[in-house]
């Protein structure tokens, strides 16, 4: 029997997923949007993508329209406007007090919105062209955004950035030389924003409110309050970002088809480039406390920290252990681990706030498709 064919047991696979989810309490919703997926029919072509790939590529479509949707808020307010991006009209204290993070923060944001958008058009017109169906979140698109000037203000939105939690937990992680969050070594990380893991925090201004005392000039005047919401973008950013660039090769250690195996290896990278790009600027973040809610960024190349776990400029992956105590260390991406990889993603997402507000049927939706995804296998 060819291997890239669906399997003959369809239907059995089918009947078990929808079990999983009704565990789950996933509805009628979860198990439409499932069926859709397995829609798929394989045609004869041998390296033609399998019931796998095509789970791995639409749990992949729906991130990347959650991220693009999130970089499009960053974008309507700190990005440059322009017809490659449109939506917003910017708002210039937001974007100054981002320039403190880098000057060149404003074409960062639209180019990683631009990407990402880029992502999930290519992933899904790729679905459509294997006759497999392609992913929308439409109908979840009801989260009301910023009301600062400069958003574009009546949007519904799939993501919150209002009232995020942001682990910072990646910044020790890349910096450890000793310690692997993968199997055998399951190592935990501190944060290196311990403040982000203790709250809710806007990412964003929610109203013009959260730009009072902005004073533009050379330099402009930035009330700490702004900058502690600048702060916490640069975060996230990274943190998004890195989750990506764990996410592609996770997924793509089960892919089958060579074709699908290039696109996970084509596309992952640029995720590990933002990431890397992000996480060089949020080590510029200034020390400061915001005095509406006494969130701390703290000098991280000071003491008490200092100290090489922290040190900002350490944004090349410090080589660490991996796979097996008995070899040497190496530089790597890390997780790496492909083992419930999708619903780790999730996971971590929800964690950070990304879906406040959503609704049940939201969470059902990904979570079958982060599910389909996590029962891939290689070869199968
Ligand atoms: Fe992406
Ligand atoms: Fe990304």
């Amino acid at each position: 029997m060819n291997q890239n064919r669906l399997p003959s047991g369809d239907s059995t696979n089918r009947r078990s997923f929808v079990l999983k989810g009704a565990a789950l309490g996933v509805g009628a919703v979860a198990a439409g949007t499932l069926s859709s997926g397995l829609a798929f029919a394989a045609g004869t072509d041998s390296t033609g993508p399998t019931q796998g790939d095509i789970a791995i590529l639409r749990f992949l479509a729906a991130l990347e329209i959650l991220e693009a949707d999130l970089w499009q808020q960053y974008n309507e307010l700190g990005g440059i406007q322009d017809s490659e991006v449109p939506g917003g009209t910017g708002s210039p204290g937001y974007t100054a007090a981002i320039q403190i993070l880098d000057s060149d923060m404003a074409q960062y944001i639209h180019d990683n919105t631009e990407d990402e958008v880029s992502h999930f058009t290519f992933l899904n017109a790729y679905l459509a062209s294997k006759g497999a169906q392609p992913v929308s979140l439409k109908r979840f698109r009801t989260l009301q955004g910023s009301q600062a000037t400069g958003a574009k203000k009546n949007q519904k939105r799939l993501t919150n950035l209002m009232q995020l939690t942001v682990d910072t937990s990646f910044w020790t992680r890349y910096r450890s030389r000793t310690q692997n969050p993968d199997p055998p070594f399951n190592n935990t990380f501190p944060p290196a924003i311990p403040g982000l893991l203790n709250g809710q925090f806007p990412a964003i201004p929610r109203t013009d409110d959260d730009l009072k005392g902005f004073v533009p000039g050379n330099p402009p005047t930035i009330p700490d309050h702004l900058q502690a919401i600048a702060n916490t973008a640069g975060f996230h950013f990274a943190f998004i970002e890195q989750g990506g660039t764990s996410l592609y090769p996770q997924l793509a250690q089960r892919v089958t088809s060579p074709e699908v195996l290039r696109i996970l290896l084509s596309i992952g990278p640029t995720e590990t480039m933002h990431f890397q790009t992000w996480q060089d600027k949020a080590g510029n973040a200034p020390a400061l406390t915001d005095p509406t809610n006494g969130l701390k960024f703290p000098d991280l190349n000071s003491k008490p920290l200092g100290g090489e776990d922290f040190q900002t400029n350490l944004i090349m992956p410090e080589p660490t252990v991996f796979l097996n105590p008995g070899l040497p260390a190496v530089s790597i991406v890390r997780p790496t681990e492909t083992r419930g990889a999708a619903m780790a993603a999730v996971k971590a997402l929800t964690d950070d706030g990304l879906f406040r507000g959503q609704s049940p049927d939201f969470f059902a939706v990904l979570s079958q498709l982060a599910m389909a995804a996590d029962a891939a296998v290689r070869g199968g």
